[in-house]
């Protein structure tokens, strides 16, 4: 893999517990020596999702979904192959060591450590606002707000108490010291503590960590800014942390949308009321990161409830954007003049907000609306400006097709003629295939790539099953039969371990892929998912597949060498034979001597 060592990566291996890692996202129940759970993959009544006990695999009888514990952190949570692995090591207490590279790097507390400064002190400000005298004032501004004792405990709101050394105190006590406080942004350059005399919010990564607080005033008469946030920090990325997410993932995943407001109490106030699929970046400050993250969740369609200013319509106009160039559908949800979520849902109710949603309009007619606030379309001068400048940012946008249906509807919509607007009217639009699948998002389809990956999932999949498999595949496939040199890699090892009767596991599969790259392969072939009964037939047609495209393959080179002109008569007659004798031996697959 490349930025971890082997040791450290076979140590993981035999830490984790899959039942541990399921039992947080699935309801498990026992019976006898296994786990079952309903699928989180497909839906069902009954649970067909089994894990033995003591495996390190599950496997649905449903849907044929099967993996170990990394596969199922990048299928239902859609991580990468290295979040997994970093989540794994951090669950299970498995320090990893980094190759060369990586460990050049300056070292400070690992994340882990800061994680558990983290939490230490988001207990600390929540006990502070619940049962301080310090917190009182704080306690009753957000009942004020309409905050409850449950939303509080819900997302663990605190306080952080104005009595100096009071939090710095505490911490010392529990063993954390200032070092660590300061790389965790609980403390500042000049030892004091950074959030001093505010309501506190945890912000947690996608699997509920603590990694940083957003920190609120409460009082008319306070000290700097309205909100203030964790400084950047190891843990905490500002352009990448998508508030709300750990509460409202599995929906985003599931549904394939997301709703997006900008404030962090809008977010909270929305994913309480059970809009448990809403999002926030920080403010109207959202970026490309956090497109990208929401797109590897496979996230189709988006929809905008920013406050009802200048500012979250101005936003609006931002942010659509750059969905759009990325070929999500964007709606934009028109809240009233001076509201935002957290007051519409106040003061009209969680109906009246999904009313509202149901209305949000597309991204296009949301901007001609928009823009013709400032430049009159009623004027042919005016017109023709709209136009242009809405047919420039269209232009801007990644997919060929979506321009093309995009400009004609611009035309439509402002009545100008398609000619006019550029929309390409002879030339057919190339249409742009994307996959559905999230991890290769942007991976053009590749043919080859998909064969090498059928075969090496059915022999993954099934080695524990059959040694059988090993034995057909060492009988018939050469490595050169491989175009990808990680799955060249990665079949070496599945036939050893299937040899031996082992099921292969993700980290040592990974562990000699040198780049991220190779890892996406390696998560291609893990997400689609097999039906095992189908196993044997499976297995013996893509290796049939593989050995006929070889043999194409060499006929193709051959040819190619006769067609250059560069040899004599002689060879060129020989070539000639040799294509022959290839095109009538058709590979076919042998069997292993017993079974044939
Ligand atoms: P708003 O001023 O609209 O705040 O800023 P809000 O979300 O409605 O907050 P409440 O309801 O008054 O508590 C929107 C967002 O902009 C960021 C925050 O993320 C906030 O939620 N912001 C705002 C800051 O980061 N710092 C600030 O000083 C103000
Ligand atoms: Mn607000």
């Amino acid at each position: 893999m490349g930025t971890f060592t082997r040791e450290s990566l076979e140590t993981l291996r035999t830490r984790i517990d899959l039942v541990e890692v399921l039992n947080s996202h699935l309801k498990l129940q026992r019976t006898g020596s296994a786990y079952k759970a309903l699928c989180p993959f497909h839906d069902e009544k009954t649970p067909s999702f089994v894990i033995q006990k003591g495996d390190s695999h599950y496997h649905c009888f449903g849907c044929g979904a099967h993996g170990d514990a990394i596969a199922f952190l990048m299928g239902h949570l859609k991580m990468s192959f290295l979040e997994a692995v970093e989540t794994l090591a951090q669950r299970f207490g498995v320090q990893l060591e980094e190759t060369e590279k990586r460990s050049s790097e300056p070292k400070g507390p690992s994340k882990a450590l800061l994680k558990e400064a983290l939490e230490a002190a988001a207990r600390f400000y929540h006990f502070c606002l619940l049962h301080t005298p310090d917190g009182h004032g704080a306690l009753t501004y957000l009942y004020g707000r309409g905050i409850d004792l449950e939303f509080i405990r819900q997302f663990q709101v605190g306080f952080a108490p104005r009595t100096p050394r009071l939090f710095l105190d505490a911490m010392k006590e529990q063993k954390l010291l200032e070092p660590l406080l300061k790389e965790a942004g609980l403390m500042s350059a000049n030892g004091r503590e950074f959030f001093f005399d505010r309501i506190m919010i945890p912000i947690l990564d996608p699997l509920g960590a603590v990694i940083g607080f957003t920190a609120r005033a409460y009082k008319p008469d306070s000290f700097g800014p309205k909100y203030v946030n964790t400084p950047e920090t190891p843990l905490f990325k500002k352009s990448r942390i998508l508030f709300g997410l750990s509460y409202s993932r599995k929906r985003i995943t599931k549904e394939k949308k997301a709703l997006i407001v900008e404030g962090q109490i809008d977010a909270l106030r929305l994913i309480h009321a059970g809009f448990d699929w809403t999002v926030a970046g920080q403010g109207t400050a959202f970026g490309e990161e956090h497109v990208r993250e929401l797109v590897q969740l496979g996230v189709r369609q988006v929809i905008l409830a920013l406050d009802g200013d200048t500012a979250g319509r101005e936003a609006a106009v931002k942010i659509g954007h750059l969905f759009q160039k990325d070929g999500i559908d964007v709606r934009v949800a028109a809240l009233e003049e001076k509201c935002d979520p957290d007051l519409v849902l106040r003061e009209k109710g969680p109906e009246a907000f999904a009313k509202m949603l149901e209305r949000a309009v597309e991204y296009l007619p949301f901007l001609i609306a928009h823009l013709s606030k400032s430049i009159n379309p009623e004027s042919p001068a005016g017109k023709n400006e709209l136009v242009q400048t809405i047919a420039g940012r269209i232009r801007q946008w990644d997919h060929p097709l979506m321009i093309h249906e995009s400009l004609r509807k611009l035309a439509r919509l402002t009545q100008t003629p398609e000619s006019i607007v550029g929309a390409p009217e002879e030339n057919a639009p190339q249409i742009y295939i994307k996959r559905e699948s999230s991890v290769n998002s942007g991976i053009e389809i590749d043919p080859d790539r998909i064969l090498e990956a059928d075969l090496l999932r059915w022999l993954i999949v099934a080695s524990a099953h059959s040694t059988r498999f090993a034995a057909i595949a060492q009988m018939n496939i050469k490595p050169e039969h491989f175009r990808l040199n990680a799955a060249r890699t990665i079949y070496e090892k599945a036939v050893k371990a299937a040899s031996e009767g082992r099921e292969c596991d993700l980290l040592s599969l990974a562990i000699d892929l040198e780049n991220p790259e190779q890892q996406l392969f390696l998560a291609e072939i893990l997400q689609k998912r097999v039906n095992k009964e189908r196993a044997a037939e499976g297995f013996v047609e893509t290796v049939q597949r593989l050995l006929e495209r070889h043999w194409m393959q060499e006929r193709e080179a051959i040819k190619l060498k006769i067609y250059s002109g560069a040899g004599s008569e002689e060879e060129v007659l020989e070539l000639a034979k040799r294509f022959d004798e290839i095109k009538r031996a058709r590979p076919q697959v042998v069997y292993p001597e017993k079974e044939a």
